[in-house]
């Protein structure tokens, strides 16, 4: 099978967040299935020169973007035995930024989603599924329903959407979008893409791709409800025969604490005893108290609402109180910052904020800490309480998304379990749990480096996950085979009689 992966971000070139994980570990499953999986990407400012020349032009048109007339450069890179395409343009995609700020971001994933379907036929390389990721890709499936489906070429690509977040939507002016897309009147009624009065690229992924998947089945069940739905609610109940949740993974060899390049000291289940000396390391690259006896919490997040930070607001100097030392990694809302900022001032030699993206300080607190708290209001999937259970780092966490899904609580009667969890969205639950937990790190050591051995074992790689993706394009490409073949059958019209 061919699959595009159309998407935003992926690592190694542009991250701000767990989409660029899965995009970046994803495909490499699916070729080693052996299928043939290409990824498109724009082609920020902000992708690294040493990147860029490593790439090869490959070709360049132009494309019609309602009265425009867009240039298209088509960058070609093979990377870990994977065909990379960066679609170039300098007027959307030379900033300093990745999203955000322009005001004509609508047009910018517009265009993207335009010159992903024109590039087809250019490169020459037509695929089975187009795989897409989040709004900024969700237009991709509607344009090629509505204006693609009847070109001998394209009329066999199906496609599959992925929600990484609800909550993110791509919603721009109606006005705007159809000066963009020209696709009628009838696209923006509220079985298109109309929502609230807005063109919503998100619905234009939910409505017109063949199946539509989220990050953990947990999250898939969620947002069928008005409290995680985001107000789409109703239309993925209508689409629920093809709505499914597949959990991510991680990229296992990237996430290796036997064998990670970035950490103080590397261990494995068997070690466990090691880890300590990358918190003693990191306690004090960071100025904090060195004391092997002091537990660590870790937090390494985006700085937003859906990470439960306000719950950690509400209770930190209840947090303090434990004694353990809190370490945050991030970037995002100016209100988090200035909470952290403040917790640092106020207890130095206890809490480290850090305000950025740091690929090699994360390795060193998902191997150095012994907690990582995660009350997130909600979770598509989450990808650092993977990370920290293959670190042999407690993940302590709220029972929403994909964290319901991947971390089980301790239970003392069973001794089942590989962290700490708590159901509701209260900050004194959340507490209990840590003040717990805590309590377990102090009087029964044997227990807690039970689970975080236990949790060190298990499997957070993406085979799984992979044959389930494989599998629903193999469900689409039959579907699609099917559909040409009744076709080829079907009677001509007004046959001459
Ligand atoms: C988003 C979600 C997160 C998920 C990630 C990758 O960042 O918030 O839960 O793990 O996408 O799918």
């Amino acid at each position: 099978m061919k699959i595009l992966f159309a998407a935003s971000e992926c690592v190694p070139f542009v991250k701000t967040g767990g989409l660029a994980d899965v995009v970046g570990a994803l495909p490499k499953e699916i070729l080693k299935a052996g299928e043939d999986v290409r990824i498109i990407l724009p082609l920020y400012k902000a992708i690294d020169q040493s990147w860029r020349d490593q790439m090869e032009h490959v070709l360049y048109f132009y494309i019609n973007l309602g009265w425009r007339r867009q240039y298209v450069g088509i960058m070609k890179l093979v990377y870990s035995g994977i065909t990379f395409y960066f679609v170039d343009n300098e007027q959307y995609f030379g900033r300093d930024y990745i999203y955000g700020m322009g005001g004509d971001e609508g047009e910018r994933f517009a265009y993207f989603c335009r010159a992903v379907l024109e590039s087809l036929t250019k490169i020459d390389w037509i695929p089975d599924v187009i795989h897409c990721h989040d709004w900024q890709t969700g237009l991709i499936p509607i344009l090629l329903k509505a204006q693609y489906k009847h070109l001998e070429l394209y009329k066999n690509i199906r496609s599959v959407y992925t929600i990484h977040n609800l909550q993110y939507q791509g919603l721009f002016p109606i006005d705007m979008m159809e000066d963009l897309l020209y696709l009628g009147p009838w696209a923006y009624t509220s079985e298109a893409l109309e929502f609230f009065g807005m063109c919503s690229c998100m619905k234009g992924g939910i409505v017109f791709a063949d199946e539509v998947t989220t990050v953990s089945p947990t999250y898939s069940q969620e947002i069928q409800t008005a409290y995680y739905g985001e107000r789409l609610d109703g239309l993925l109940r209508a689409r629920v025969d093809h709505l499914h949740g597949i959990l991510n993974g991680i990229d296992t060899v990237a996430y290796d604490p036997s064998t990670d390049p970035h950490i103080t000291q590397t261990y494995t289940a068997e070690t466990y005893d090691r880890k300590v000396a990358n918190k003693l390391a990191l306690q004090r690259e960071l100025g904090l108290t060195v004391d092997a006896e002091i537990p660590m919490i870790a937090m390494i997040t985006r700085l937003s609402g859906q990470k439960g930070l306000d719950l950690v607001e509400c209770v930190l100097p209840e947090i303090m109180n434990t004694g353990a030392q809190l370490v945050i990694l991030g970037m995002g809302e100016s209100r988090y910052v200035d909470l952290f900022s403040w917790a640092q001032w106020k207890y130095p030699n206890q809490v480290s904020a850090n305000f950025q993206m740091n690929n090699v300080l994360s390795h060193k607190i998902y191997a150095g800490a012994d907690l990582f708290l995660m009350p997130s209001l909600f979770e598509p999937c989450g990808l650092s309480q993977l990370i920290s259970l293959r670190y042999g780092t407690l993940p302590v966490t709220r029972e929403t998304g994909g964290l319901r899904d991947t971390v089980l609580a301790y239970n003392e009667y069973t001794g089942d379990g590989n962290g700490f969890t708590f159901l509701y969205y209260n900050a004194h639950d959340m507490l209990h749990v840590i003040e717990n937990a805590v309590r377990m790190f102090h009087n029964q050591r044997d227990i807690f480096n039970g689970l975080a051995i236990r949790a060190m074992k298990g499997q957070y790689g993406w085979d799984q996950s992979a044959k389930q993706y494989i599998e629903l394009y193999e469900m689409v490409k039959k579907r699609a085979e099917d559909e040409a073949a009744a076709e080829a059958n079907k009677p001509a019209e007004n046959p001459a009689e």
